[in-house]
C-alpha cells in the first residue's frame, strides 16, 4: 500500500495478491474454513482518494445548515474503472454492498466520530476475480481514515476491524508483500520473499462467488504446509517452488466453473514454470522466471483466446 498526500486529500495505491497456496485444514463451528496460504501482493494498484467531507459540520451556515450540524457528515463513495475499457464490470457498488463504504461506517460506529468523507476509487483490479481487490480496497479505507479523521486507532485494534469485515483484510493492513496467513485468512505472519517473481494473470469474463466455492471445497485429509515453498522462495529456488505452488479451492472451482478448467488447459500447454488458480478464482496465473518471458507468454495467453490477460509482478 503507497500513502500520499495530496493537499488535504490522502491518495492512496492498494495492490491486488495472488495466492501461491492455499490449504484447507478443516471446516470450524462458525462455519469458516481453518486454512493456511501463502500471498503476495503484485503491481495492480487501485487507486484510492481520501477528501474529508465536512460539510454538514461548518458553524457559518444558514440556520438549516446548523441544524445539519448535529447530524453526522455523509460517506460519499464515487467509483470508477480504468482498466481496459472492454473489460468493464459495469456498475461498481457504492452503498453499503461495497468494502470501503462498509469500512468506514464501522469506523465511525466504534469511534462515535462524526466527520465525513468523500472516497473516489478508481479500480483497475478485477473483480469476483481471487486478486482480493475488494479487500485491498477496504484496507485502504480502514488505513486512510484513522489517519484524515485523527482517530488514533492502533494497528491491532485496526486488524480486529479488518477481520470483523472480510478473511482478507488483515493482509493489506499489515502492508507486508508477502505473509502466510491462517486461521480465516486474517492471522498474518510476514515472510522474507527476496525474489521478484513474474506473472501472467488471466481473468476470464465469468466470476466465481467466494462462499460457493468454499462450499464446495472438502478439508485435505493429510494437509500440506506452505513452508516448503516459502523456504524454497527464500532460498531463490523458483523452479522448486513453482512445483510447490498449491491451492486447493481449485478442484471446487473447476468444478462450478469451466472457465477456469479452459485456462488450466491453456496454461498446460505453454512453458511456465508452474500455474494454478488463485484464491477461490475464477483468476488464473502462471509464474515466469523473466518479465521478458512474462510478457511473450502473456501474448500466447491472449492468442489462445483468453480475453484479459495481463503481466504483473511481486514488489520489492
Ligand atoms: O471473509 P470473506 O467475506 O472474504 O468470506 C466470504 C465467504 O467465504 C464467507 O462467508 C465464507 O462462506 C467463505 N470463507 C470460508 N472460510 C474462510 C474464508 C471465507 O468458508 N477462511
Amino acid at each position: 500500500m503507497l500513502v500520499r498526500q495530496q493537499g488535504s486529500a490522502l491518495v492512496v495505491h492498494t495492490p491486488a495478491k495472488l495466492n501461491l497456496f492455499l490449504e484447507i485444514l478443516g471446516k470450524r463451528p462458525d462455519g469458516f474454513h481453518e486454512l493456511e496460504t501463502l500471498m503476495v501482493t503484485v503491481g495492480l494498484y487501485d487507486t484510492l482518494r481520501f477528501t474529508e467531507d465536512d460539510s454538514s459540520a461548518s458553524p457559518s451556515r444558514s440556520a438549516s445548515a446548523v441544524s445539519a450540524a448535529n447530524l453526522p457528515s455523509d460517506i460519499h463513495l464515487s467509483c470508477c474503472w480504468a482498466g481496459p475499457p472492454e473489460f468493464s464490470p459495469g456498475p461498481i457498488p457504492t452503498g453499503r454492498d461495497n468494502l470501503v463504504v462498509r469500512a468506514a461506517e464501522l469506523l465511525r460506529e466504534v469511534t462515535g466520530t462524526r466527520r465525513g468523507v468523500s472516497i473516489e476509487l478508481t479500480k483497475r483490479i478485477p473483480m469476483a476475480a481471487g486478486l482480493a481487490g475488494g479487500s485491498s480496497d477496504c484496507a485502504a479505507t480502514l488505513f486512510a481514515l484513522n489517519r484524515l479523521w485523527k482517530l488514533g486507532l492502533p494497528d491491532q485494534r485496526l486488524l480486529e476491524l479488518a477481520a470483523q469485515l472480510g478473511s482478507d483484510i488483515a493482509f493489506f493492513l499489515t502492508r507486508t508483500s508477502a505473509a502466510v496467513c491462517r486461521g480465516r485468512g486474517e492471522i498474518i505472519e510476514p515472510v522474507a520473499a527476496p525474489m521478484r517473481l513474474h506473472f501472467v494473470i488471466a481473468k476470464p469474463a465469468s466470476g466465481l462467488s467466494t462462499a460457493a466455492v468454499f462450499r464446495q471445497c472438502r478439508p485435505a485429509a493429510s494437509p500440506r504446509s506452505a513452508q516448503p515453498l516459502v523456504d524454497s522462495l527464500c532460498r531463490g529456488r523458483l523452479s522448486v517452488a513453482a512445483r510447490q505452488l498449491h491451492n486447493a479451492l481449485q478442484p471446487p472451482a473447476e468444478q462450478l466453473n469451466p472457465d477456469v478448467v479452459r485456462l488450466r488447459r491453456t496454461f498446460s500447454r505453454l512453458p511456465f514454470l508452474g500455474h494454478q488458480m488463485s484464491g477461490s478464482g475464477t483468476s488464473y496465473f502462471g509464474l515466469c522466471s523473466q518479465l521478458d518471458q512474462a510478457r511473450a507468454l502473456a501474448a500466447q495467453v491472449r492468442s489462445a483466446g483468453c480475453d484479459d490477460v495481463f503481466v504483473a509482478s511481486t514488489q520489492p
